[in-house]
């Protein structure tokens, strides 16, 4: 079974073809320079590079596979959480060619597609904890099948990334800034004490990145030689970074080691989104399953921001198990809860659990 996966969620557009769970095929084109220039995703202009990019790329894409596209067997695309306007782009482009092509489609949760992503190189093994952790989410989940999600806990402000990537602004360093401190911080040496990890002092799971933000702020204010440094490659920013990393990586690898004792049925544990490119995050995420002897799957640093992969192999694995979409799917901003209204094709469902 082939699928078609597009990717519109955000500033990304890219596509990707899965073939029996293989990657055959993928392109990108991100729009990360156009939106450096207004500090952040501007979503009217996302849409629009979105409308002009896609077609192009969907030929690109079958040149490179070198197949046609009535080869493909499903259309998977991002149906949200993500700006609507760009959602509804690469979901008229699917709807369009299931008509042209007379075949079925299915819209893939963004969030749940970045976690199933660690499955194209790693595998999945089930029941998974789940992390994902990226520019606009941070969640917990409990995994039992690749459409059983539970959530455990998530951030009440800012998410991970965020908090790189407001902070990265505040040093002067151009949007995204995650990639940027990752490469500072790894050449820095953290201060300790500089910052402490933010909402820790509760019995939850939740995240809360936004007193982070302000400490860091306050921070930069006070420090005439990060301020006079804005965004140039210098010791006293490298240590900065490093130190705002590694706390960032600690309260996330503290939160989830919490999970991970109310969840002892967990068999590996699965941490994804662009935060999970992150070198601090990787090294505590492996720290940590070693710790308890269990499974790590996390995508290589190219499949944790966001990709067409991911949609296409979500896509596949729903599909063999005979989920679909009609043609009226819809899409979903980010902040409204995603339908679980896909219909079943066949009886040979292996999520139902009695
Ligand atoms: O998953 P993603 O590509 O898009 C969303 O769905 O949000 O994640 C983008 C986020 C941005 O906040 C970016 O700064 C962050 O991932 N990011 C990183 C790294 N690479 C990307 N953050 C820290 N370290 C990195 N190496
Ligand atoms: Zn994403």
């Amino acid at each position: 079974m082939i699928c078609l996966g597009i990717e519109t969620s955000c500033d990304e557009t890219a596509l990707a073809l899965v073939d029996e769970g293989r990657v055959a095929a993928s392109v990108m084109s991100t729009q990360a320079d156009l939106h450096a220039l207004f500090g952040g995703v501007v979503p009217e202009l996302a849409s629009r590079e979105h409308g002009r990019l896609i077609g192009p790329l969907y030929d690109l894409l079958f040149k490179k596979a070198g197949i046609e596209p009535e080869a493909v067997d499903i259309i998977a695309f991002a149906r949200g959480p993500g700006l609507l306007g760009s959602l509804l782009v690469g979901a008229a482009f699917a709807k369009g060619l299931a008509l042209g092509l007379g075949k079925p489609v299915i819209g893939i949760n963004h969030l749940h597609a970045h976690l199933l992503a660690a499955g194209i190189e790693n595998g999945l093994v089930f029941p998974a904890l789940g992390l994902l952790v990226s520019g606009g989410h941070t969640h917990i989940y409990r995994i039992r099948s690749p459409r059983d999600f539970t959530p455990l806990g998530r951030t009440l402000d800012d998410a991970a990334g965020e908090a790189f990537d407001k902070v990265g602004k505040l040093l002067g360093l151009p949007y995204p800034a995650g990639r940027l401190i990752d490469d500072l911080a790894r050449r820095g040496a953290p201060e300790s004490g500089m910052f402490r990890c933010p909402y820790m002092d509760n019995d939850n799971l939740d995240f809360s990145f936004s007193g982070l933000k302000t400490a860091a702020a306050t921070l930069i204010a006070g420090r005439d030689d990060l301020k006079a440094g804005q965004g140039e490659d210098t010791p006293v920013l490298r240590d900065f970074c490093a130190a705002l990393q590694d706390v960032i990586a600690l309260t996330l690898q503290k939160k989830f080691a919490r999970a991970l004792g109310r969840h002892p049925e967990a068999r590996s544990l699965i941490v994804a989104g662009g935060v999970a490119a992150n070198s601090s995050v990787r090294a505590v995420m492996t720290e940590l399953a070693a710790e308890h002897g269990l499974a790590l799957s996390m995508p290589s640093p190219a499949l944790c921001t966001d990709n067409g992969c991911m949609v296409a192999y979500t896509g596949w694995l729903l599909a063999k198990e005979g989920w679909l979409h009609s043609l009226d799917v819809s899409c979903i901003p980010r902040g409204t809860p995603i339908p679980d209204d896909m219909h079943c094709t066949t009886s040979a469902r292996t999520d139902i659990r009695p």
